[in-house]
């Protein structure tokens, strides 16, 4: 854990990874809590220690607002009537997970599921992935709360287990069983940022009945089976996924550094880290990187200003947490409500 930066504020939280480290580097005002999950016991129960820690009023109050306020009526109801038929082939062991969850808050599963489905359309700010001189690999996000502040109390690290050793690791909110930002220590890291194309709901349907992958389970199950930085960026570019998004993944080894900008049915751009030629960060925030940053919403500029005065010799967790800090980052209460993030 690291102290919050200069620029830190309540809402928003910065996440530092490091794949060599073997550790998971967060920092965010005040301090997330770190839970164990283990993949060894049964997908309905694992998740049931960590829940025992929070108050499940607290809980069902977050989800009924989230619910109340984001899910249309008619997605409602039609998911209401399939989620059975839905359950039966939306990838394990998440569908399990959240069965198991729900029980305890005493919800339906279909609107459990919602709710792991929402926070797919959330707003997640800002990834950066660099080289330094000696040719170690950082990577750094923030990301604003969705939903006001109700989500910041519920905002935990993961230790997932498997066989009583920790697997990987990673950042998430109570209830959802994906992860936005996570690291499989020795071997990769991994975040995610919002790519929206609108229709959000639509398309999602839709592509949950194709079997795509919600973006945010696809991040947990790369981190759960991918060997290695190669085996991981393969399989976040080409498994079809219900919705577009940025995937930011960081290696171990000199230039394993690359923004993945996916369309729902495979990749529509590599960006690697090209270190050799003086592209030794890759900047990435809710915007395709080869057109320029809307001029309301741009947080690319400051960040590549604040690293080139950084400079390579001088990056380290630290310098990073300072780029992250610093610059114009979102911290609309409510992101969802206005399509990308906004400056402040
Ligand atoms: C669970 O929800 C049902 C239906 O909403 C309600 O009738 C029941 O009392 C609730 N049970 C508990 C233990 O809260
Ligand atoms: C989590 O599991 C690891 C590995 O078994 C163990 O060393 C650690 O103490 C556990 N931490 C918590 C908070 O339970
Ligand atoms: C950052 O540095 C590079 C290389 O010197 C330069 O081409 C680029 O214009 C700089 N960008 C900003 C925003 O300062
Ligand atoms: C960068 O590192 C150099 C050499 O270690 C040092 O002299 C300089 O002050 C550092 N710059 C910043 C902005 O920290």
């Amino acid at each position: 854990m690291r102290a919050a930066g200069p620029g830190a504020r309540p809402g928003l939280a910065l996440l530092l990874l490091l794949a060599g480290a073997g550790v998971l580097a967060a920092a965010s005002p005040p301090a997330l809590p770190l839970f164990n999950v283990s993949l060894d016991a049964a997908p309905e129960l694992r998740w049931l220690p960590v829940l025992r820690h929070f108050d499940l009023d607290f809980l069902r109050t977050t989800m009924a607002h989230i619910l109340g306020n984001k899910v249309p009526k008619w997605v409602h109801a039609l998911i209401g009537k399939v989620v059975e038929e839905l359950a039966r082939f939306l990838p394990q062991p998440f569908t399990d997970e959240i069965r198991g969850m729900c029980e305890v808050l005493n919800y339906s599963l279909a609107d459990c599921l919602l709710l792991n489905l929402v926070y797919e359309s959330t707003a997640f700010c800002t990834s950066i992935v660099a080289q330094d001189s000696r040719g170690h690999i950082y990577h750094g996000r923030n990301l604003d709360y969705p939903f006001g502040n109700f989500l910041r109390k519920l905002t935990v690290n993961v230790q997932f287990l498997k066989n009583g050793q920790v697997a990987f690791t990673g950042t998430t909110f109570i209830g959802y069983v994906g992860l936005w930002t996570g690291q499989s220590p020795y071997k990769f890291t991994v975040s995610g940022d919002e790519r929206d194309k609108g229709w959000w709901w639509e398309n999602v349907i839709a592509a949950l009945f194709q079997r795509h992958y919600p973006i945010s389970w696809l991040i947990r199950t790369t981190l759960s089976e991918s060997e290695n930085f190669e085996a991981a960026v393969y399989k976040l570019a080409k498994t079809p996924l219900i919705a577009d998004v940025y995937y930011i993944v960081g290696g171990t080894s000199p230039r394993e550094g690359v923004v993945i900008t996916r369309n729902r049915n495979g990749p529509a751009d590599i960006w690697p880290l090209d270190p050799l030629n003086g592209a030794w960060f890759r900047v990435e925030t809710n915007y395709d990187h080869w057109k320029p940053a809307p001029k309301k919403d741009d947080r690319r500029t400051p960040a590549i200003k604040a690293l080139n005065a950084t400079g390579q010799a001088n990056l380290s967790l630290e310098t990073l947490f300072q780029v992250l800090s610093v610059f114009p980052v979102c911290n609309k209460p409510d992101p969802i409500e206005v399509k990308g993030c906004l400056l402040p």
